[in-house]
């Protein structure tokens, strides 16, 4: 019997769990829906995504990782464990697995040690918290033990992290509570505001993937929306345009980009020319966002490029340090 080795992307959108040797096996959005009288769980994942907005009273579906958060300890708890469990029976192996997780920057120690704790639950025979952006990082392919300055913009479901990286730690970095799902929220207030149009959360993310920008595009996108008409309180309809959500996302897109700024105003200098010669490297959800590469770039006047499979970058990174370990 061989150990099997796995790593654990917990974030706040969706959690991706690696299994050494096999590669992805789990990729879910970080959803629950359970029946609220009971606490009986009902779904996990992409299933309970789909229930949300559309849930009956007796059952709540919730999203246990909110802002980079732990906002439910239990839930998140049964959400990891079961993911885990899933992960190990796809491998249809019984060792104790090394199990290295990689958390929101923003837990505090005692939810990191919950999230320990739930995953020993599964019996695991040693687990690891590691810091995202060094997963990242080797996620990206940067070999991060050289004496060399990297940068990494990760912006997730509810956190943007910046990190400087260099000889396999961080030298500087910040957190900002503000990302993905921010820009979803911006939708739906620019919406409201400008056509009176009531919109929720899973449109609004459609909006964003569809023909949400923060640059201009060479040719401007347009997209029906459907929503309740907040004065006939009917359904109505209209034709939104790339050009629009530049607008809505403005602020959102300002207080990432100070972020950046900010992390490279504290930054070494010798580590800052070592990133102005590699580049800026964007992963998570939210640096897919059409032209967020080419803001970060003017606006920093350094080449800034999304690391390969951006989803993935924090999963793989954890499930090769596990590799790195086991050597
Ligand atoms: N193609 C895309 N364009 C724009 N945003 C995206 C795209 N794909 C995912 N996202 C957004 O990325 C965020 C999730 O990113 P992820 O890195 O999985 O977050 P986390 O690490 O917090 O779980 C969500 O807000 C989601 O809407
Ligand atoms: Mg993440």
């Amino acid at each position: 019997m061989f150990d099997m080795d796995i790593g654990i992307d917990l974030g706040t959108a969706n959690v991706l769990v690696y299994v050494k040797g096999r590669g992805i096996v789990i990729n879910q959005p970080s959803v629950v829906a359970f029946e609220k009288k009971t606490k009986k769980l009902i779904a996990i994942g992409q299933k309970a995504k789909l229930m949300m907005g559309k849930e009956p009273e007796n059952i709540e579906v919730i999203r246990p990782l909110r802002q980079g958060v732990i906002s439910d300890y239990t839930v998140t708890e049964r959400m990891l464990k079961a993911f885990i469990e899933t992960a190990m029976q796809k491998k249809r192996m019984f060792g104790r697995p090394r199990i290295c997780v990689c958390v929101p920057s923003g837990v505090t120690e005692v939810e990191k040690r919950a999230v320990v704790d739930a995953a020993y639950l599964t019996g695991a025979k040693h687990v690891d918290i590691m810091e995202e952006p060094i997963a990242a990082a080797i996620g990206s392919r940067i070999d991060i033990s050289l004496p060399k300055g990297t940068m990494i913009v990760d912006i997730g479901g509810g956190t943007s992290d910046v990190a400087v990286i260099s000889l396999g730690g961080i030298v500087e970095s910040n957190s900002l509570k503000i990302a993905g799902d921010d820009y979803n929220e911006a939708i739906v207030k620019y919406i409201r505001r400008t056509y009176n149009l009531l919109i929720g959360e899973p449109t609004a993310e459609r909006i964003k993937m569809t023909i949400g920008s923060v640059y201009p595009r060479e040719e401007p996108v347009m997209m029906e929306v459907k929503g309740r008409d907040l004065v006939t309180g009917f359904p109505a309809r209209i034709i939104v345009s790339s050009e629009e959500t530049i607008e809505a996302f403005a602020e959102v897109t300002a207080q990432i980009l100070d972020t950046i700024h900010n992390v490279l105003e504290i930054s070494p200098p010798e580590l800052v020319a070592d990133i102005a010669e590699q580049g800026i490297i964007l992963s998570g959800g939210g640096s897919l966002i059409y032209g967020l590469d080419k803001l970060v770039e003017e606006s920093t006047g350094i080449r800034a490029y999304v690391g390969e499979s951006a989803l993935e970058a924090v999963v793989v990174g954890a499930g090769k340090s596990v590799n790195y370990s086991n050597k």
